[in-house]
């Protein structure tokens, strides 16, 4: 089978689902990663056929693909703050705007690892708190990115656990003091749960927050393969996760520490009160490069 043809039957075999160009970048995203074509082999190579024996791989991934599935679960992998995570359907598929909580982390982070460089062997780690933490992308992005830091990670699904505890970063070369984030099962919602390591110089989160009346608007693709455990909130209590993260966060806030959690842009200034209400002197609102209001950072 020629690649370009393969392209082109998939591109029409995902007609209905995607626009054309998303249904182009997925089949070329296919090829990549199960032929290790790239997204011009089929250009300046015409003639390339695909190893015989990929096309069965091929074309079962295809027929995945065009029952809506998402190419990252296809695949088992994505792309996030320059690493590549495996991901499975029991874990959310991390979304750009999560890159953009986690760049500010790492600069707020990275800074107060800076300014306790000068205790040399006996600097006290930036420690870390990601609540929600789905396929561990915050928690791994942390660690690998804060010099000496320490990362809990926290998530009430096993599966989702089970996939954040196993994601290896072949081509990533972490510094001498790199460890893993270490991954715990817990209720953020239970006002009991106990957090191991703390205080915490960072407590970052992006827990579920989409209404239950947003659905509609949702891409049947999202709606029927991601874990609605991840994704929705009851309309009659949208914020109870940002409660408990003020709770959490209260308790367990290092002096000095920040907090930044990702929302629902539709309840900006609603979600900053509760941070406020809680206790936060230094509340305020971050946009994503949409100018939506996707982030409450917060402090004492
Ligand atoms: C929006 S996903 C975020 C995953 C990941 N942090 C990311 O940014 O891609 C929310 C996560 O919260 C977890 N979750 C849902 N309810 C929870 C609870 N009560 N306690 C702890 N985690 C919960 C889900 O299993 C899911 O992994």
């Amino acid at each position: 089978m020629l690649l370009k043809d393969f392209l082109r039957d998939g591109e029409k075999a995902l007609e209905g689902l995607y626009p054309a160009a998303e249904a182009r970048s997925i089949m070329l995203m296919l090829c990549e990663a199960i032929v290790g074509t790239k997204s011009y082999t089929h250009i300046i190579e015409p003639s390339f056929t695909i190893p015989h024996k990929d096309e069965s791989t091929l074309l079962e991934a295809l027929r995945r693909l065009s029952e809506g599935e998402p190419v990252q679960y296809v695949i088992g992998r994505t792309d996030f703050c320059g690493n590549s995570f495996r991901v499975t359907p029991d874990v959310l598929i991390p979304r750009p705007e999560t890159e953009i909580l986690c760049r500010e982390a790492i600069r707020t982070g990275s800074r107060m690892s800076a300014s306790r460089s000068a205790f040399g062997k006996d600097a006290q780690p930036v420690r870390i708190l990601d609540l929600c933490t789905g396929s561990g992308c915050i928690a791994w992005t942390m660690a690998l990115n804060i010099p000496r830091c320490r990362v809990l990670g926290v998530d009430i699904s096993d599966a989702a656990l089970e996939v954040a505890r196993s994601q290896t970063f072949p081509g990533s070369a972490p510094g001498p003091d790199f460890r893993p984030p270490v991954f715990m099962k817990a209720d953020v919602l239970d006002p009991g749960t106990v957090f191991d390591g703390g205080p915490f110089d960072l407590i970052l989160s992006n827990p579920p927050y989409v209404m239950d009346s947003q659905k509609a608007q949702m891409r049947p693709n999202v709606l029927d393969n991601e874990p609605h455990l991840a994704l929705f909130v009851p309309d009659d209590d949208p914020l109870k996760f940002y409660r408990s993260i003020a709770a959490i966060s209260h308790e367990y806030l290092a002096e000095g520490g920040e907090g930044l959690t990702e929302i629902n842009d539709l309840l900006g200034k609603e979600t900053s009160e509760v941070f406020s209400a809680a206790g936060f002197s230094r509340v305020s609102l971050l946009k994503d490069l949409f100018g939506r209001n996707r982030f409450v950072s917060y402090a004492r």
